[in-house]
């Protein structure tokens, strides 16, 4: 199988090795791509979000499946066009991927299906807002409507600021706060059947205890050991089939990974929200634990022929990954600092901001540099080997979360992103 992943981040570095590692793929290509997937894949230049330039690069390379890994190109209408041509891709088309282009059309989709989330209201004036933030009472939850890279979402207990994000923003989904541990549960569908693979739990906020401003992530690990007994069958019955039912219904199969935020409130599960992709840096720790070989799966997800594949098997112990982000990050992160780390941890590192200099040195590119990865028999052995990796990465200006996974609080998990100690933006 000849196969084309889309992307740049530590998400597709992931991607890309874990095909490296199966059998059936001949021929591995990614676009844009990094210095690290440039180690297990050939590398070409590609306007990420073109629909047209990314099959004129499918076409070219004669790609059996097209991956597309950020959200970007999926709401751009690159998976529509690569289908069009005749190329199956693992990525739904933008119909379907407007369940995370658009907050208010997640909650349409979601209310049509019966999907528990959090009452929230669209609004699009400032007395709509005003509205909308004096019903719900505070902390106050303001969404960007529209796709914004993660800081689309204000969560505060402060009025004025809630109501600034809201002018800023035009469109708004204002919604009730929701208390309790977060989940994210990815799925695997091919417009009708859906799989999960195992529960991971990322780091959303910037300081060490979840304070600071909210960013990309700052680290994950996978499975939740502390997570209740069927919580996947429960998240799969309730949330992820009727949103797959519900769009294939709107004549918008779903085909790609289906990504559910989860709260686990005090009332039962709500969802957060829904991505049309793998999420970053989840994947990271849920595919280093997948053993079944990935691009089976994507190509059954992507030619509707999930139900017909075995069971997934899923290597024993945890995983976890600790960001290494670029001074500055996530207002204004620094580039170009050099990089180093010895070449005996190379396999445990997933490069994500990274780019060469004119020297053909390793320089950051982006504020979230790379990715640490450690696995062990248990979370808190994953997590020593974690930081035994990023305490070998030097770059002037690098910092990372020191309590990723650490394990303080049983019921919250491993102090991830709870949104009971998030009451500020
Ligand atoms: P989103 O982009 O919708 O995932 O929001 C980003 C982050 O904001 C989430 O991961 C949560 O940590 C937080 N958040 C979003 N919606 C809510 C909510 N209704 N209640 C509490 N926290 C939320
Ligand atoms: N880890 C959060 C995301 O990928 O959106």
């Amino acid at each position: 199988m000849r196969i084309l992943v889309i992307g740049t981040g530590g998400r597709e570095h992931a991607i890309v090795r874990a095909l490296s590692l199966d059998p059936s793929v001949t021929e591995l290509h990614a676009a844009p791509g990094n210095p690290g997937i440039a180690k297990l894949a050939r590398l070409h230049f590609v306007e990420p979000n073109d629909p047209a330039d990314v099959t004129r690069l499918a076409r070219k390379l004669r790609a059996d499946l097209v991956v597309i890994g950020p959200e970007a190109p999926l709401v751009a209408g690159v998976a529509d066009a690569v289908r069009e041509a005749g190329i199956d891709v693992f990525g739904p088309d933008a119909g379907a991927a407007r369940i995370e282009g658009s907050k208010a059309y997640s909650k349409e989709i979601m209310a049509a299906a019966g999907i528990p989330t959090a009452r929230s209201r669209t609004a699009t004036t400032a007395g709509e807002a005003g509205a909308a933030l004096a019903e719900f009472g505070p902390p106050y939850v303001v969404k960007d409507d529209a796709l914004a890279a993660g800081k689309g979402v204000v969560v505060t207990s402060d009025l004025a600021a809630a109501k600034a994000h809201a002018a800023a923003c035009g469109t708004v989904v204002i919604e009730e706060y929701l208390d309790g541990p977060e989940v994210s549960l990815f799925a695997l569908a091919d417009g009708t059947t859906a799989v999960p693979l195992l529960p991971a739990q990322d780091f959303k906020r910037a300081g060490d205890g979840d304070t600071g401003p909210n960013t990309g992530g700052m680290g994950a690990y996978c499975p939740l050991p502390w997570a209740p007994d069927g919580l996947v069958d429960e998240v799969m019955a309730a949330v992820v089939q009727p949103a797959i039912d519900e769009l294939a219904r709107r004549g918008t199969p779903y085909k790609g990974l289906l990504y559910a935020g989860l709260a686990l409130t005090g009332k039962g599960v709500r969802v957060v929200e829904f991505n049309a992709r793998f999420g970053d840096p989840e994947t990271q720790v849920v595919l280093d634990r997948l053993a079944t070989p990935l691009a089976g799966l994507l190509r059954a997800a992507a030619t509707g022929g999930l139900a017909s594949v075995p069971a997934l098997s899923w290597h024993p112990g945890a995983a976890v990954t600790v960001v290494l982000a670029a001074e500055g990050y996530p207002d204004k992160p620094a580039k170009g600092d050099k990089i180093v780390y010895p070449e005996r941890i190379e396999r445990s590192v997933l490069q994500a901001g990274t780019s060469h200099d004119a020297q053909g040195r390793l320089v950051s590119s982006g504020g979230r540099v790379l990715n640490a990865l450690g696995s062990g028999s248990d979370v808190s052995a994953a997590r020593a080997a974690a930081y035994e990796v990023i305490a070998q990465v030097e770059m002037r200006g690098g910092w990372y979360r020191r309590d990723i996974a650490a394990g303080k609080d049983p019921s919250g998990g491993y102090g991830g992103s709870s949104p009971r100690d998030r009451s500020t933006a």
